[in-house]
């Protein structure tokens, strides 16, 4: 079985991705770079992918624009527009003799075409595991970079005037698990909701690593602080999750969007078992975009995301019936009769995906099963709970689109993102609550005109 595409999310025609990188908005378009094998669909000969929206729903597919070379691999990075109308890459060159440098390349074209800095790699600790670098512009000027020491659990700063010398203003790290390597740093400033005050959010991803490696594999967190000195410092020390379902990662902000908006994509999967999810001849996909912000929950400072959606759902004159692997499903549980609601989507085969909301445990549950899910790895198949963090009893948005499943809850304070295997046959949807006779349920199908005039792109 092969699972179909999805309509409004960033996926390649064909070949494997992983994580976006160079996320840039330039002249009005929305640019994701990612990494990609221009050879095949799973990891390996990585290089840079590339695709422009307009809408950040439809996605043209362009040129490999950094492709691996002999002896290099071309790991994530990010880019910033500057100096000048140049477009400018750092990315990770991952050298087949073990050590992991920062390089530089420069666009003049848009993106498109891309040529690295002859005095490649620009930053070098001699490290094999000095990775990711994500560059932003700082509020009073200036350039800041974060990258990882991804096995010693470091965030790693630095900082430039003018994007060429670059001075180390320290680190942040470790804390948290062990085992696992941290990768894709971000920082963003994002406004408190109802107040004029704003805080820095550091993203960061951790992967299990070892012969012990935790079985749910890849996940996203994000820590609360403050920028000084160029340097991250935490209001508290701990890692809390982005998002509680098992396929978010290496999520990373655009550079240049519209009013200084933190707008996020990660890449739907999980290092625990991307290899093996069932797609041809394209495998990987990216999340919605989400814009990210803070609200104060119970005195503490919570990220919030809010997805582009494909339809503004208050425009939708009557509920779109029926069953289809593509929509955005928008659930009234009724506040009088609190009882636990249960949503129920199944697939033609035994495929099957249970949303649990229960307003007594205050908690969202997200189940996969069925044979698909068991076969396509041993730590697939199984249940996610997240707390909820408000009333408990408020609307939930799931937008399905083919293989990718994303739910939104708590207004962006609670959200699950899976990868689900109902296939690309009729869905059906079975709302029961304990409470009361059926919740409100509202499904919006998505059109099929997403991937309409996706380019094929070139070989390497
Ligand atoms: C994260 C990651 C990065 C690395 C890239 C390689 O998913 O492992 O640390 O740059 O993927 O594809």
């Amino acid at each position: 079985m092969s699972l179909p595409r999805p309509r409004v999310h960033l996926a390649p025609a064909r070949n494997w991705m992983n994580d976006p990188n160079g996320l840039v908005h330039i002249h009005g378009r929305w640019h994701a770079f990612f990494q990609y094998n221009p050879e095949g669909n799973d990891w390996g000969n990585m290089s840079w992918g590339h695709a422009s929206s307009s809408d950040l729903l439809h996605w043209e597919e362009h040129p490999v624009a950094l492709p691996h070379r002999p002896g290099e691999q071309i790991f994530s990075g990010s880019v910033v527009a500057g100096p000048g109308s140049t477009l400018t890459a750092f990315y990770t060159s991952a050298y087949a003799h073990g050590i992991q440098a920062q390089s530089r390349a420069t666009s003049v074209d848009g993106g498109l075409t891309w040529t690295p800095d002859a005095a490649n790699p620009v930053l070098d600790r001699g490290s094999a595991d000095f990775r990711d670098p994500k560059v932003i512009a700082l509020p009073d000027g200036g350039w800041l970079m974060l990258a990882v020491e991804a096995v010693e659990r470091r965030v790693v700063f630095y900082a430039s005037d003018d994007l060429d010398t670059w001075r180390e203003t320290g680190a942040y790290g470790p804390l948290g698990p062990e085992d696992v390597v941290w990768e894709c740093p971000d920082l963003v400033r994002l406004e408190i909701e109802g107040t004029d005050a704003t805080a820095w959010v550091l993203l960061l991803s951790t992967n299990p690593v070892g012969d012990d490696a935790d079985p749910s594999g890849s996940a996203m967190h994000y820590v609360v602080g403050d920028l000084v000195d160029g340097v991250f410092r935490a209001e508290e020390n701990a890692l809390v999750p982005v998002d509680h379902g098992r396929d978010l990662y290496a999520g990373v902000t655009f550079h240049g969007a519209p009013g200084g908006t933190a707008v996020m994509l990660a890449w739907m999967s999980n290092w625990r078992y991307a290899h093996a999810v069932p797609t041809a001849p394209w495998r990987g996909a990216m999340s919605l975009p989400r814009t990210l912000g803070l609200r104060r929950i119970a005195g503490v400072l919570r990220l919030v995301q809010h997805p582009v959606l494909p339809v503004d759902l208050d425009d939708v004159p009557s509920p779109a019936a029926g069953v289809t692997p593509h929509a955005v499903i928008e659930v009234h549980p009724d506040p009088a009769a609190t009882g636990i609601l249960r949503l129920r989507l199944e697939g033609a085969t035994d495929a099957a995906v249970e949303i649990v909301h229960d307003p007594a445990t205050r908690t969202l549950a997200v189940s996969r099963s069925g044979e698909v899910a068991r076969t396509l790895h041993p730590d697939f198949a199984g249940t996610r709970t997240a707390p909820l963090l408000e009333t408990g009893a408020g609307a939930f948005t799931i937008v399905l689109d083919g293989p990718l499943l994303e739910v939104f809850a708590d207004r962006g304070a609670t959200v699950l993102s899976h990868l689900v295997t109902l296939g690309g046959g009729p869905v059906t949807v079975h709302a029961t609550a304990e409470g009361s006779e059926a919740p409100a349920v509202r499904i919006v199908a998505l059109a099929d005109d997403a991937q309409e005039g996706l380019a094929a792109p070139a070989a390497a």
